[in-house]
């Protein structure tokens, strides 16, 4: 089997044991004559995919009965407007984070829908990094506070996430399921499924029943997360493949242990970063307390060694490090799935690299 070691920052790698099941019932799903993607997603061989899904996200989060777990579609773009759509009433101001282009998108969209503060701006600074809690400037009764917990191009992650009054909205995209995290901090989480949970086509949100509720009743059904709640997630046809491989990818991280997943991704990011420290050649792009355990992002002394290096890799099996096209450099995207060897492998050609250009 000719894996190649898929560096991709999203869609990205999914564990080999999820694909390998998806092939063996992919014609004939346990015995129905069909696969899952030709059934009804109101029968019972759904239903049971639907609810393990929901489960295992539910157990995984270790989350409480007021918050509902939802399926929706649109990408974690979509929820850049449904959040304000849903809880940005007229008259009030929700605060945003915005430090990287994540962040920035999401502002994008929400200043079409109502007033927003800045709390904190760093979108631009060098090394990139996320701000410490006690630079936020929040408003006084803000509808809410909006941060994204690891921005996927600029490799800077909140390890720790600051306290406020107002609830806190976060877009955990390229870090959910990542670390084990308290999410009652929370009163919404959402996150496109294609880095850690699965295939692209899902988007998971998780949400304090009560907001959902009080959200207006003028908002679009599909536009309103009160009417996924009511209809868990089945208000119409849901993605069912995605949320099938949602379902089989949470139940390998399940056998895993969150916490073993944690560790395993701590090391395979400490490889990477001690690698980089130990170099005079490599340079870090994030700020050394906010590194990203999920996107390892750094530079080479030129942009041509930059292209040669992605270009060898490649040939080497190691695929997809380039950086983001509007920042550059090299991205080595490392979430849950990416195998430990992988990373020892792109160390062993980073060492090499160096030695032959260095
Ligand atoms: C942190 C973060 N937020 C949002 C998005 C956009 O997600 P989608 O393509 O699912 O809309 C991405 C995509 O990479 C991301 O990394």
């Amino acid at each position: 089997m000719a894996r190649a070691f898929n560096f991709c920052a999203g869609p990205a790698i999914l564990p080999v044991e999820v694909l390998q099941q998806a092939q063996a019932e992919l014609v004939d799903y346990q015995g129905s004559g069909m696969s899952i993607m030709e059934m009804s997603h109101r029968g019972k061989q759904y239903e049971a995919v639907h609810q393990e899904a929901t489960a295992n996200i539910r157990t995984l989060m270790n989350l409480t009965d007021d918050y509902a777990v939802l399926f929706l579609q649109g990408g974690a773009s979509l929820q850049f407007a449904m959040v304000p759509m849903n809880f940005l009433p007229s008259g009030a101001t929700a605060d945003y984070v915005n430090a990287g282009s994540w962040g920035a998108a999401a502002v994008k969209q929400a200043r079409l829908l109502g007033n927003i503060n800045i709390a904190a701006d760093c979108e631009k600074d060098i090394p990139t990094r996320v701000p410490d809690a006690a630079e936020l400037k929040l408003t006084p009764g803000a509808a809410y506070l909006h941060l994204t917990s690891n921005e996927t191009i600029s490799g800077a992650q909140w390890k720790t996430f600051p306290q406020t009054p107002a609830p806190l909205i976060c877009d955990m995209s390229s870090d959910i399921l990542s670390r084990p995290v308290d999410y009652r901090q929370f009163g919404m989480v959402y996150a496109g499924a294609q880095k850690n949970l699965g295939p692209s086509g899902v988007t998971l949100v998780i949400v304090r029943k009560d907001m959902a509720e009080k959200a207006a009743k003028t908002i679009p059904a599909m536009l309103r997360y009160q009417t996924h709640v009511e209809n868990d997630s089945l208000y119409n046809t849901p993605p069912c493949f995605s949320i099938y491989i949602l379902a089989l990818t949470t139940r390998w991280l399940k056998n895993f242990g969150l916490e073993n997943m944690f560790r395993r991704n701590r090391d395979k990011a400490q490889l990477l970063y001690s690698t980089i420290d130990a170099s005079g050649f490599y340079r870090g792009t994030a700020k050394n307390e906010c590194r990203s355990d999920m996107n390892i992002t750094f530079r080479l002394p030129t942009v041509e060694l930059e292209e040669r290096f992605c270009a060898e890799a490649s040939k080497a099996g190691l695929s997809q490090l380039k950086g983001h096209r509007s920042v550059g450099g090299v991205r080595a995207s490392i979430y849950n799935a990416f195998p430990v060897e992988g990373v020892q492998a792109l160390v062993s050609f980073m060492q090499a690299f160096e030695k032959r250009n260095g």
